[in-house]
């Protein structure tokens, strides 16, 4: 899961997305990074950890790292939470089997309403409330949508 800082959306969507593969049975490895190294080694921000914890989810325990080369090597799946971040991390990928695994984690959820994961970090609790929405629905979808697709392995 990958987003600028790694410290709002991202942490955010690796432990959610932890949750609901876990619930499904699906046994997956799941980090995040930022594209940026504003943040790294820090703890993701304050206002995401209360309404992550507020909703039953901890990642006060996440620290901010930025993505690297082998990152691309090690994971199957790259998700970006808005196309900014996509296309940062594309720019990132050495060749077509490194690109093909980078999408909008939107695009991969099949949601178009919003086709982004909204930054909240200059907003309101409002908006950390409608990112949390945003990215809970759409890590819950891409659970099921890969469970679905380990199913044929
Ligand atoms: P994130 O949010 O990409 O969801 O972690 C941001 C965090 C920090 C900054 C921007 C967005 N920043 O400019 O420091």
């Amino acid at each position: 899961m990958v987003c600028l800082g790694n410290i709002c959306r991202s942490p955010l969507a690796e432990e959610i997305f932890r949750e609901k593969t876990k619930e499904l049975g699906i046994d997956v490895e799941v980090d995040s990074a930022g594209t940026a190294n504003y943040h790294i080694g820090s703890a993701p921000d304050k206002r995401m950890i209360d309404t992550a914890k507020n909703r039953g989810y901890n990642i006060s325990r996440l620290r901010a790292r930025q993505l690297k080369p082998t990152d691309f090597e090690y994971f199957d799946f790259i998700f970006a939470m808005d196309s900014n971040n996509y296309l940062d991390i594309l720019k990132l990928a050495k060749n077509v089997d490194q690109s093909a695994k980078v999408y909008q984690f939107q695009d991969f959820a099949n949601v178009s309403e919003p086709d982004y994961v909204p930054d909240p970090y200059y907003g309101a609790q409002a908006d950390f409330d409608y990112t949390f929405q945003v990215v809970e629905n759409s890590a819950e979808r891409i659970a099921k949508k890969i469970k679905g697709e380990k199913r044929n392995d």
